[in-house]
């Protein structure tokens, strides 16, 4: 049995993370998963009150239970097992079970990945759209929005690069950002969290001016000629290719609101591999509203915290969200296979 779980785990382990931090250890019992939360592992701004890393939680337990699927076991998972341990995320219990099938999705967990490239304007076939429309429908205390209409598309992708701007020009988000990229996969490989400079999918010219730009002094003296404008600018005209956008609304935002939202999320994104359909969380400016929105110190201006705060309300105008936390926001479409792929670590089994 024990050989069985850990080799769950080993492919359960290839769940998205903010900056690929993979925040998670774990203890195997005589029939379940106990999965951990290592609480510093994300991005301290971004990760606002460990949301993030929950919401990737979320991810990694629904591989877990799609997985178990093909040693033919049904799973009980109970979340926040402990109320006095917040970092016990859930415990995983397997019973064998002969009526159980392989879930189709196993095949996806390896293979799915984030892909930042511009997207082809091929439209998302009808019935991909059903199926993960029937995946939101199952989500507790949240629903899952869509948008294809171009202009909404267009107007989205030009609040989401609030973020750009504000991590351009706020020399502690501008830090935090640049130490997270790693520059080779020995690096990579050596480091706990980081995203590949490849993995950015960045033209080659502005790759180099990436190695410039990470020193505050030189970013900071070239926004006063545009750089963080046009940073944006070019990122909102990549996010805008998508043909479909799609966000998780929850009511609220408690811990198991976001972990419940990466549950739901890895399932349509399992499903979109499944179907050859590129996707990319784009989840940054999300987080920074949250921080805003709980009245918690920002080190940002007060004048980037009313961009923020306008973004995420066109957001939600343009998904018809109404007055609900937005845990994720993602873009999906067609798009040639990802130039690099996010290293994992063997999970950590205590
Ligand atoms: C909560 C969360 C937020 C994320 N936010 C972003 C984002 O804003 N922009 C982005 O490019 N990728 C984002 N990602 C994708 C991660 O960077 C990615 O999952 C990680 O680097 C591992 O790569 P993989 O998805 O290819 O396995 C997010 C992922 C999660 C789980």
């Amino acid at each position: 049995m024990k050989k069985i779980l850990e080799e769950i785990l080993d492919k359960a382990a290839y769940a998205p993370s903010g900056d690929n931090s993979q925040p998670w250890w774990f203890t195997i019992g005589e029939n379940n998963i106990d999965v951990h939360l290592v609480p510093g592992r994300d991005n301290p701004i971004l990760n606002f009150r460990l949301s993030g890393s929950y919401f990737a939680h979320g991810a990694l337990i629904r591989n877990i239970e799609i997985l178990a699927s093909a040693h033919q076991f049904r799973t009980e998972t109970t979340l926040l097992p402990d109320p006095e341990d917040s970092n016990f995320v859930a415990r995983i219990h397997f019973y064998k079970d002969a009526t159980i099938r392989k879930d189709p999705l196993t095949l996806a967990i390896t293979d799915r990945c984030t892909n930042r490239k511009p997207y082809a304007s091929k439209p998302i076939p009808g019935d991909f759209i059903t199926e993960i429309r029937n995946i939101g429908e199952r989500i507790q205390s949240g629903k899952l929005l869509l948008i294809e209409d171009k202009a909404k598309i267009v107007s989205v992708a030009n609040s989401l690069v609030v973020m750009e701007r504000t991590a351009l020009e706020t020399k502690a988000v501008h830090q935090l950002f640049f130490d997270t990229i790693v520059w080779t996969k020995e690096e990579e490989a050596a480091k706990e969290k980081g995203l590949h400079i490849k993995t950015l999918e960045l033209p080659t010219p502005i790759q180099g001016l990436f190695r410039i730009i990470r020193h505050w002094n030189i970013a900071n003296a070239l926004n006063h000629i545009g750089l963080s404008r046009l940073a944006a600018k070019g990122n909102a005209k990549a996010y805008a290719t998508a043909p479909l956008m799609g966000v998780i609304a929850m009511q609220g935002s408690s811990t198991e609101d976001y972990i419940r939202a990466g549950m739901a999320f890895q399932e349509i994104w399992l499903t979109a591999t499944a179907r050859g359909v590129a996707l990319h969380p784009v989840a940054g400016l999300l987080y920074l509203t949250q921080r805003i929105l709980s009245n918690e110190e920002c080190p940002w201006s007060e004048k980037h915290s009313l961009r923020i705060i306008d973004a995420y309300k066109n957001i939600q105008t343009n998904f018809e969200t109404g007055n609900t936390t937005l845990a994720m926001l993602f873009r999906a479409g067609y798009a040639e296979e990802p130039t690099a792929r996010a290293g994992k670590r063997p999970p950590v089994i205590k």
